[in-house]
């Protein structure tokens, strides 16, 4: 018996990264899932596992900027596990160009799979939600939704509007029994910062400012999630909780916080 037992969540993204360790964290408290992904052998990797350890699942290859899909998806769920208790929605991408060179398609793709798409997936679980009068959304929001980030145009916009997505979601369902969050991380080692973020970017200016000094594992996302989920933050609605080691607590900070100290403002008495 775990938090989950007798629930089922919607999971897009759930192939690798944090949507996987999502699905891994709900799966092992007890959660049936509804997995979706572009990719179709990831999907089918993580079946065969949750399978073996007893959990329920079910996965569609789909691309989350098709809403049809997601709606048809939403339904075979349903009638597969018998109910939906809410949804992570995990799939995102970042292309970062410098903003003068950033073509149509890369701000486009990136607006359409973190925001629009985003918003596809809310929509199609959400009516199943509100139909009940419980259950609970978290979405990925970053600390890319706190400021401005050079060659990430794109991506901050989704990310600003992901949080103006969630908590507008809030304020109209809450009431309705629904509630939506988001969590805001900064570097998560997943593939898509990995790939996507220059070694002496992730270790000259993420890790040297963040004051944990490391990027955050998956798990440790998951884990926040499966929180919000819970019914343990029963009232915890419209929130971007930040789980970035520290890293917006703190400006002009760099060398983990220590450096500026390290000046050693001389005592006043
Ligand atoms: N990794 C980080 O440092 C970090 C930090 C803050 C926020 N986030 C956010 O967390 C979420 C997950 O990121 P991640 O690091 O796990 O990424 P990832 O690249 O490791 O995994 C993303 C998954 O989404 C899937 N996907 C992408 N586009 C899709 C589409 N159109 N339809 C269906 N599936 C699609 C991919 O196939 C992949 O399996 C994203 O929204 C990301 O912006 C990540």
């Amino acid at each position: 018996m775990g938090r989950f037992s007798g629930k089922a969540y919607l999971v897009t993204g759930a192939a690798r990264g944090i949507g996987e360790a999502v699905v891994r964290r709900l799966a092992s408290e007890g959660a049936a899932i509804a997995a979706a992904d572009l990719d179709a052998a990831g999907l089918e990797t993580l079946a065969v596992d949750l399978t073996a350890q007893g959990s329920r699942i079910v996965t569609a290859a789909l691309d989350t900027r098709d809403s049809a899909a997601t709606d048809a998806f939403v339904t075979r769920a349903i009638s597969e596990l018998g109910r939906l208790d809410g949804a992570v929605p995990c799939a995102g991408v970042a292309r970062s160009a410098r903003a003068e060179e950033m073509s149509d398609a890369a701000f486009e793709d990136v607006l359409g799979i973190n925001l629009t798409a985003v918003f596809y997936t809310c929509r199609a679980v959400g009516r199943v939600l509100l139909a009940q009068g419980a259950g609970a959304i978290v979405n990925l929001a970053s600390i890319t939704s706190k400021g401005g980030q050079p060659g990430r145009a794109n991506y901050a916009a989704s990310k600003w509007g992901l949080v103006g997505l969630t908590k507008t979601l809030a304020v109209e369902w809450g009431h309705r029994g629904v509630r939506v969050n988001a969590v805001a991380p900064n570097g998560v080692d997943t593939p898509m910062i990995r790939d996507g973020i220059p070694p002496d970017f992730l270790e000259g200016v993420m890790l040297d400012r963040t004051p944990l000094g490391r990027l955050a594992k998956p798990e440790e996302i998951a884990a926040v999630i499966a929180f919000l989920l819970s019914d343990e933050a029963a009232y915890v609605n419209g929130a971007v909780v930040e789980v970035d080691g520290g890293v917006t607590a703190g400006f002009m900070t760099h060398q983990h916080g220590a450096a500026f100290g390290a000046k050693s403002i001389p005592p006043k008495n």
